[in-house]
């Protein structure tokens, strides 16, 4: 089965994007035809998910190289806009110096940029559809899964990767049902993943993500698979808030979990989840959910987007190389002599 929708596409020289700030309530898009278009729209949350920000962000550069019509200093500057239009996601910044050596190799040719921002874009396709494979086999006949934050066709170029895990797991018929997180405070899960699980049409059921620990307890999750923003080389995962507690819960109760991501989300200059930036967003976020104001408005708020899971709450972390398991420093490090080779 192949996704219904694309959440990016380059049409006409314009980045289109569905507008995944209105979804489900409305289906609608978003053309970004500047750099600084693609920055807003990275940064606002029309396109998110690590490997849709790097793909969005591939032609966020192609534009900026059009823009800057041979001018090396404004080209960069317009690459630091769009590199900086959200901190977490490695596969941003992966995306964008990946670009920019294309634009010295090519002395800043569009022809080349645009071929090299197809190219992640189908990479990430292909490394989605594989993801689902490899990924596939940790899913019990029978199994009941829990998952957090959106992690499929919408967050990606292509399949999704831990829902891709997920849909390509029920297609094989091993999945009897999937429990959603609706993600505070983006609603992620409520929006995004609902909305995909209903039109992939499994079985389904929304949770407040504090259900998540009873459902847990009571011996209902057989495994909990979900996605990655940055991965670091001790295996540490930095993804959506919430991640964190999920990966305590499973572990006091023995209940395997999985995070699941390409490994261009994988930072190997970073050994450690304390380094990761953490992005904190506006407080609105939490006191205006869709506009409405649910808390007095005066009040502080903390609102940390990402969480980091330690390596030793993982049980495994899945990728289109294959699942790495622990020790991950161990087994990190040999997945990166590989692609070196
Ligand atoms: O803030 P978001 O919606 O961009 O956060 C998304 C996540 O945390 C996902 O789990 C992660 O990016 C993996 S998407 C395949």
């Amino acid at each position: 089965m192949e996704e219904s929708f694309k959440a990016l596409e380059f049409v006409d020289g314009k980045l289109k994007l569905i507008d995944q700030r209105v979804l489900p309530t409305q289906l609608t898009y978003v053309y970004a035809s500047t750099s600084e278009e693609v920055a807003f729209a990275i940064s606002d949350m029309i396109v998110r998910g690590a490997p849709a920000i790097g793909g969005a962000a591939g032609y966020g550069i192609y534009l900026a190289a059009k823009e800057s019509d041979g001018n090396w200093d404004l080209f960069r500057k317009k690459c630091d806009i769009v590199g900086f239009s959200r901190p977490t996601a490695v596969n941003l910044m992966w995306a964008v110096d990946r670009m920019k050596r294309i634009a010295e190799d090519s002395g800043l040719d569009p022809d080349a940029m645009l071929a090299e921002a197809d190219r992640i874009v189908e990479e990430d396709r292909s490394m989605n559809k594989l993801i689902g494979k490899i990924g596939s086999a940790v899913i019990r006949p029978g199994a009941t899964v829990l998952t957090h934050c959106n992690t499929g066709a919408l967050a990606t170029c292509g399949w999704g990767t831990a829902l891709g895990v997920i849909k390509t797991a029920y297609e094989q018929g091993k999945v009897r049902h999937v429990y959603a997180d609706e993600t505070r405070p983006r609603f992620q899960g409520a929006r995004l993943t609902a909305w995909e699980l209903v039109d992939a049409g499994i079985p389904s059921t929304l949770i407040p993500d504090s259900a998540a620990a009873t459902l847990i307890r009571a011996g209902k999750i057989d495994c909990v698979i979900l996605g990655a923003d940055r991965i670091t080389t001790d295996g540490d995962v930095a993804n959506k808030l919430g991640t964190f507690p999920l990966s305590v819960i499973c572990r006091t109760y023995g209940v395997p979990f999985y995070s699941v991501a390409p490994t261009t989300t994988i930072d190997f200059s970073m050994k450690e989840g304390k380094d990761i930036p953490i992005e904190e967003r506006d407080r609105d976020e939490v006191i205006r959910p869709g506009g409405v104001l649910v808390a007095p408005a005066n009040i502080d708020v903390f609102n940390p987007s990402f969480d980091v899971t330690p390596h030793q709450n993982i049980t495994g972390i899945i990728t289109e190389k294959g699942i790495i398991y622990p020790p991950f420093d161990v087994n990190i490090a040999k997945l990166k002599d590989q692609q070196k080779a």
